[in-house]
């Protein structure tokens, strides 16, 4: 006859072990690991099922009242809002990013702003540099004026002694940059290896999220030149919150993204300016990315575009070179997906009867920023079309709109808050899809298209 299998169950964090210890090695909490009765203990057989055997858990009702993590500002008001209302403690948030793009700018900012709060209740901040020098990251901090901020700050790569220190400091905020700078000596690899980033993710979790200290930890992860994040995809998993810091390194405009966040929401964007000291907030990212004229040209329009539920107007820019029927057109486009270009130059050509065939045509989004919104294509169209008859739109005109393959121009997602952002930048007209009637026009032209050919004769200078 099988040995009755014996467990031994926390009663703190209900782990389950095969032998009796005074200590549960999960939760570290002291003579807490109580034998299960005979009753309760699956035999051999159920083990293999996993169908019986196991402990009743306890359900509970969705109408329970919930408490709401407590939350650390970071005294930069577009982190906050990404982050869901500030830093959640004991929460593990990973903020990934190419090279150079700001990352440990961003948060030798926030770091500094936290302690300076902290102070006062006596929570200490920690700043774990792997990859550069302290000196460097001290230099960098007091060139930012952040010098006098009560950060502690250290260069080190080993984990073991990285958590030593934490632990012996117990931060209440932690960074760690990067992740893949860090080495534990459990495990076999170079820094960066998956097995090393895994076994040190996993151990810095363990150090965030446990009941006897805990911290709310940040790491930096690099990413590859693909855009995904370096090493195993599960470490996305393993940590709450994983925000992209996104923007192109010769151009001064950041985004910061939640890409996951289990304590809030993931439809939030931060917008920087990246400038002589350091990060700087833009509350109106409009102001970025449009170009101040006295005189309309040809090829531009203005289109009110939707990151994170927040409207940001862009300028599209297209310039068309009429060529003959010699060879291939060029198409050549910057910030906009080259396929979509293709796609309504067709629908211009067969739907409208415009030549674009005949034509090398050039789109470019203005700002270098990366136009991922299909609202855009009525922008491009009528930029295409001002190009190619070098007739510059009305100046005061945003548009926006989705093209179907039958030129018809088909609604979008949150035309009220596109309507809203055009008219508080001082945009005269809009031209757009059917609006539905609650949508509020209050003191703009709106000139409704339900489809290009409503419009195309008008620009030609050909009017039905
Ligand atoms: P950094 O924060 O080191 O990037 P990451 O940690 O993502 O690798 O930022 C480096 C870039 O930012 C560097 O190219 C210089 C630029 N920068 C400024 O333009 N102004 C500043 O005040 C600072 C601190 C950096
Ligand atoms: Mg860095």
């Amino acid at each position: 006859m099988a040995k009755p299998q014996k467990r031994f169950v926390c009663q703190s964090c209900h782990d389950v072990t095969p032998r009796w210890a005074g200590q549960c090695s999960n939760c570290k909490s002291w003579n807490t690991l109580v034998e299960e009765t005979h009753a309760n203990v699956a035999p051999i057989t159920a083990k293999l099922s996993q169908s019986a055997g196991g402990r009743i858990m306890q359900m509970n009702g969705l109408d329970q009242e919930v408490t709401l993590p407590a939350r650390l500002k970071t005294g930069i008001t577009e982190l906050d809002n990404v982050l869901g209302g500030g830093l959640v403690q004991r929460s593990v948030t990973l903020i990934s990013g190419e090279p150079g793009i700001g990352k440990s700018t961003l948060l030798i900012q926030a770091i500094a702003e936290i302690a300076r709060t902290q102070k006062a209740s006596g929570g200490c901040c920690v700043y774990v540099s792997g990859e550069e020098h302290e000196d460097q990251v001290r230099l960098r901090a007091q060139r930012l004026g952040l010098g006098d901020a009560p950060v502690r700050l250290g260069h080190e790569t080993q984990l073991r002694d990285v958590l030593t220190t934490l632990g012996s400091m117990r931060p209440a905020v932690a960074i760690i940059d990067s992740i893949q700078t860090m080495v534990s000596d459990a495990v076999d690899g170079t820094p960066g290896s998956v097995s090393q980033i895994k076994a040190c993710s996993e151990a810095l979790r363990e150090f965030a999220k446990s009941k006897d200290g805990g911290c709310s930890l940040i790491i930096v992860g690099h990413v590859t030149k693909g855009g995904d994040l370096a090493g195993p995809r599960m470490l996305e998993h393993m940590v709450d919150t994983v925000l992209s810091f996104e923007g192109d390194r010769s151009h001064q405009y950041r985004l910061l993204r939640a890409v996951k966040n289990r304590f809030g929401a993931t439809d939030e964007i931060g917008v920087f300016e990246m400038g002589e000291l350091g990060l700087k907030e833009v509350a109106n990212p409009s102001s970025l990315f449009l170009i101040d004229r006295a005189e309309p040209v040809s090829g531009a329009c203005v289109m009110p575009t939707v990151e994170g539920g927040r409207s940001i107007l862009i300028e599209v820019q297209a310039l068309a070179v009429k060529r003959g029927d010699q060879g291939y057109p060029k198409r050549n486009c910057v910030g906009w997906d080259a396929k979509r270009l293709d796609m309504i130059l067709a629908v211009l050509e067969a739907r409208c009867g415009l030549p674009f065939g005949q034509a090398d045509v050039y789109l470019n989004v203005a700002g270098n920023y990366r136009l991922n919104d299909s609202g855009a294509d009525l922008a491009v169209a009528l930029a295409c079309i001002s190009a190619y008859t070098e007739k510059p739109l009305p100046m005061g005109l945003a548009a926006f709109g989705e093209l179907a393959l039958s030129g018809d121009v088909r609604p979008v997602p949150y035309m009220s808050l596109r309507v809203r952002e055009a008219k508080r930048l001082g945009f005269g007209s809009v031209w757009c899809p059917r609006l539905p009637a609650e949508i509020h026009r209050d003191g703009l032209s709106m000139r409704e298209i339900p489809s290009l050919h409503d419009i195309v004769p008008h620009l030609l200078g050909h009017p039905k």
